[in-house]
């Protein structure tokens, strides 16, 4: 694999691959394995031009933990902010010596152009409200080892369904393991038609008792989004309706949380709440995903 751009080019097989790499990877750190530094003397650059907490940190250790060196572009604290162009920006980073960007922006396509224009592995780590494939496939990652695998596993993708690069990360990778999806939220969020395999449903309450994994998306205010008064009321995770989700139910979302609007304190930091363990499996997935577009033999 050259780059991951997103989720839409890969099949099931294709998915699986970088998932059951991501399990050893995780399996190996747990047991204290040193993993194979298979990046050894390369160099990672993140280049963000969109805030990120976990996913930024998470790459930065990924491509440590493999051996490479790690620069890190923020526009904010760099020539970007005295109107340097992003071509320009970009160019830079590759001639101070990177083999790999890892590249976040506000508008969707723009890892793809860079990929083209630079000819480099780029790996998407989030392009406005396009794709979020890593983050999907760390979700993957969580569920596989939570349930044992994501065949017949019914999923809820719940909220602002319609500025989420997440949801269609999820969307993109999910049913191709055969999780049955459906996408939760008020009418105008759920952008429609949809191929007729994800369902549709503007009332949680009516569909929750059905899932086995309500995905709690937040809202992209930064996006357009707003969030009406009643929103927490109608579509927020609360204790009932996460107990709703049945013994064996659990609670996903990318995070950051905006607490009291998607979901409460109460479900966040509940035993359903994946949410850390979704974090913790960032590292082990970015690190197979930068070895398998960087890893080999050079
Ligand atoms: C997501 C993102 O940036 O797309 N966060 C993340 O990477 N974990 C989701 C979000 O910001 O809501």
């Amino acid at each position: 694999m050259k780059s991951l751009l997103g989720l839409s080019d890969l099949g099931g097989d294709d998915l699986r691959v970088l998932i059951d790499s991501a399990n050893g990877i995780r399996a190996d750190l747990d047991g204290g394995a040193a993993p194979r530094q298979s990046l050894l003397g390369r160099c990672v650059a993140n280049v963000f031009f969109e805030p990120s907490t976990r996913t930024r940190l998470s790459f930065d250790l990924a491509a440590q933990r493999l051996g490479a060196h790690v620069i890190t572009f923020n526009p904010a604290t760099s020539s970007a902010s005295k109107g340097e162009s992003l071509s320009d920006s970009v160019s830079t980073v590759v001639a101070i010596g990177a083999d790999v960007l890892v590249v976040r922006h506000a508008e969707e396509g723009i890892p793809h152009s860079i990929a083209e224009w630079t000819g480099m592995p780029v790996v998407n780590a989030g392009d406005g409200v396009g794709e979020h494939p890593t983050q999907a496939l760390l979700d993957c990652v969580t569920l596989v080892r939570r349930f044992g695998g994501v065949d017949g596993l019914r999923v809820g993708i719940v909220g602002d369904v319609r500025h989420s690069r997440v949801a269609n990360s999820l969307m993109q990778s999910l049913p191709k393991l055969g999780a049955v999806l459906t996408l939760v939220g008020p009418e105008d969020w759920i952008p429609a038609p949809y191929d007729g395999s994800i369902g549709v449903s503007n009332d949680l309450d009516e569909v929750v008792g059905d899932l086995d994994v309500a995905y709690m998306l937040r809202v992209q205010t930064e996006r357009g989004a707003e969030i009406s008064e009643d929103y927490a009321e109608r579509f927020g995770l609360d204790t009932s309706r996460a107990t709703a989700l049945g013994p064996n139910g659990v609670v996903m979302h990318p995070g950051p949380l905006n607490r009291g609007v998607e979901i409460t304190d109460e479900v966040a930091d509940s035993s359903r709440s994946l949410v850390l363990e979704q974090v913790r499996n960032a590292v082990p997935t970015r690190m197979a995903v930068l070895h398998a577009v960087a890893g080999g033999e050079t």
